[in-house]
Protein backbone atom coordinates (compact mmCIF):
# COMPACT_ATOMS: atom_id res chain seq x y z
CA UNK A 1 0.00 0.00 0.00
CA UNK A 2 1.20 3.24 -0.60
CA UNK A 3 -0.04 5.78 1.87
CA UNK A 4 -1.07 9.60 1.59
CA UNK A 5 1.80 11.41 3.16
CA UNK A 6 3.84 9.07 0.21
CA UNK A 7 1.47 10.60 -2.65
CA UNK A 8 1.08 14.06 -1.22
CA UNK A 9 5.20 13.71 -1.29
CA UNK A 10 5.12 12.41 -4.68
CA UNK A 11 2.59 15.19 -6.04
CA UNK A 12 5.05 17.58 -4.41
CA UNK A 13 7.76 16.96 -5.88
CA UNK A 14 6.17 16.91 -9.65
CA UNK A 15 4.96 20.07 -8.79
CA UNK A 16 8.81 21.44 -7.87
CA UNK A 17 10.48 19.65 -10.80
CA UNK A 18 7.49 21.12 -13.40
CA UNK A 19 9.35 24.76 -12.56
CA UNK A 20 12.55 23.15 -14.18
CA UNK A 21 10.84 22.25 -18.10
CA UNK A 22 11.93 23.32 -20.73
CA UNK A 23 8.53 24.29 -22.42
CA UNK A 24 8.60 27.51 -24.66
CA UNK A 25 7.31 26.20 -27.46
CA UNK A 26 4.20 24.67 -25.62
CA UNK A 27 4.52 26.77 -22.91
CA UNK A 28 3.11 23.34 -21.02
CA UNK A 29 5.28 22.86 -17.90
CA UNK A 30 5.08 19.30 -16.93
CA UNK A 31 6.46 17.56 -13.59
CA UNK A 32 6.55 14.23 -12.73
CA UNK A 33 7.59 11.73 -9.92
CA UNK A 34 8.21 8.14 -9.83
CA UNK A 35 8.33 5.98 -6.43
CA UNK A 36 9.94 2.56 -7.17
CA UNK A 37 9.74 -0.32 -5.30
CA UNK A 38 12.85 0.07 -3.14
CA UNK A 39 11.04 3.01 -1.87
CA UNK A 40 13.64 5.61 -3.77
CA UNK A 41 12.00 8.57 -5.98
CA UNK A 42 12.95 9.87 -9.24
CA UNK A 43 11.65 13.13 -11.09
CA UNK A 44 11.54 14.41 -14.13
CA UNK A 45 10.71 17.63 -16.27
CA UNK A 46 9.45 17.85 -20.07
CA UNK A 47 12.09 18.93 -22.55
CA UNK A 48 11.16 20.65 -25.91
CA UNK A 49 13.17 21.00 -28.41
CA UNK A 50 13.30 23.60 -31.87
CA UNK A 51 13.03 20.24 -33.48
CA UNK A 52 9.67 19.26 -31.57
CA UNK A 53 9.37 15.47 -32.34
CA UNK A 54 12.67 15.62 -30.26
CA UNK A 55 10.83 16.60 -27.03
CA UNK A 56 10.69 14.36 -23.96
CA UNK A 57 8.12 13.81 -21.76
CA UNK A 58 8.18 14.48 -18.07
CA UNK A 59 7.90 10.83 -17.31
CA UNK A 60 10.09 9.89 -20.03
CA UNK A 61 12.50 12.06 -18.29
CA UNK A 62 12.33 10.73 -14.59
CA UNK A 63 12.49 7.14 -15.63
CA UNK A 64 15.62 7.72 -18.02
CA UNK A 65 17.17 9.06 -15.06
CA UNK A 66 16.10 6.38 -12.20
CA UNK A 67 17.53 3.97 -14.90
CA UNK A 68 20.35 5.56 -15.89
CA UNK A 69 21.28 6.28 -11.84
CA UNK A 70 20.31 2.39 -10.44
CA UNK A 71 20.86 0.38 -13.34
CA UNK A 72 17.00 -1.23 -15.47
CA UNK A 73 16.80 -3.90 -12.47
CA UNK A 74 16.89 -1.90 -9.92
CA UNK A 75 13.65 0.18 -11.31
CA UNK A 76 10.39 -1.41 -10.54
CA UNK A 77 7.95 1.68 -10.66
CA UNK A 78 5.34 1.26 -8.04
CA UNK A 79 4.04 4.72 -8.47
CA UNK A 80 3.63 7.45 -10.79
CA UNK A 81 2.61 11.50 -9.93
CA UNK A 82 2.07 14.34 -13.21
CA UNK A 83 1.51 17.75 -12.82
CA UNK A 84 1.16 20.37 -15.32
CA UNK A 85 1.15 24.10 -14.96
CA UNK A 86 -2.07 24.44 -16.35
CA UNK A 87 -3.98 22.38 -13.72
CA UNK A 88 -5.36 19.71 -15.96
CA UNK A 89 -5.81 16.26 -15.70
CA UNK A 90 -3.67 15.45 -17.98
CA UNK A 91 -2.80 11.48 -17.84
CA UNK A 92 0.24 10.25 -19.65
CA UNK A 93 0.72 9.75 -22.81
CA UNK A 94 0.81 7.08 -25.45
CA UNK A 95 4.79 7.07 -25.59
CA UNK A 96 4.92 7.41 -21.78
CA UNK A 97 2.55 4.53 -20.93
CA UNK A 98 4.68 2.43 -23.31
CA UNK A 99 8.07 3.04 -21.36
CA UNK A 100 6.19 3.31 -17.70
CA UNK A 101 4.49 -0.47 -18.63
CA UNK A 102 8.39 -1.48 -18.89
CA UNK A 103 9.22 -0.57 -15.40
CA UNK A 104 6.01 -0.92 -14.10
CA UNK A 105 3.24 -2.62 -15.28
CA UNK A 106 0.88 -2.52 -12.26
CA UNK A 107 1.91 1.24 -11.54
CA UNK A 108 -0.35 3.34 -9.65
CA UNK A 109 -0.91 6.55 -11.75
CA UNK A 110 -1.90 9.88 -9.96
CA UNK A 111 -2.30 13.11 -12.76
CA UNK A 112 -3.55 16.39 -11.10
CA UNK A 113 -5.97 18.51 -12.47
CA UNK A 114 -8.43 21.38 -10.90
CA UNK A 115 -11.01 19.44 -9.65
CA UNK A 116 -8.33 17.11 -8.00
CA UNK A 117 -6.25 13.96 -8.23
CA UNK A 118 -7.27 11.41 -10.46
CA UNK A 119 -6.01 8.03 -9.71
CA UNK A 120 -5.63 5.23 -12.23
CA UNK A 121 -3.43 2.17 -13.32
CA UNK A 122 -1.42 1.27 -15.54
CA UNK A 123 -3.60 -1.60 -16.83
CA UNK A 124 -5.88 0.31 -16.88
CA UNK A 125 -4.24 2.65 -19.25
CA UNK A 126 -2.52 0.36 -21.39
CA UNK A 127 -3.92 -2.79 -21.39
CA UNK A 128 -2.14 -5.80 -23.58
CA UNK A 129 0.99 -3.35 -23.59
CA UNK A 130 3.52 -4.48 -26.49
CA UNK A 131 6.30 -6.51 -25.07
CA UNK A 132 8.94 -8.74 -26.38
N1 LIG B 1 4.09 16.10 -22.09
C1 LIG B 1 4.63 15.45 -21.03
O1 LIG B 1 5.62 15.89 -20.44
N2 LIG B 1 4.03 14.30 -20.62
C2 LIG B 1 2.97 13.70 -21.24
O2 LIG B 1 2.55 12.62 -20.86
C3 LIG B 1 2.35 14.37 -22.38
C4 LIG B 1 2.90 15.67 -22.80
C5 LIG B 1 4.72 17.34 -22.57
C6 LIG B 1 5.33 17.24 -23.94
C7 LIG B 1 5.32 18.68 -24.40
O3 LIG B 1 6.50 19.31 -23.94
C8 LIG B 1 4.14 19.30 -23.67
O4 LIG B 1 3.77 18.37 -22.65
C9 LIG B 1 2.94 19.56 -24.56
O5 LIG B 1 2.60 18.44 -25.28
Amino acid sequence: MISFDQKDHLLRLARAVQENAHAPYSKFRVGAAILLENGEIFTGCNVENASYGLTNCAERSAIFTAVSKLGSANVKIKAVAVVNDHDAACSPCGACRQVIAEFGPHAVVWYQGRNGIVENTMSNLLPDCFSL
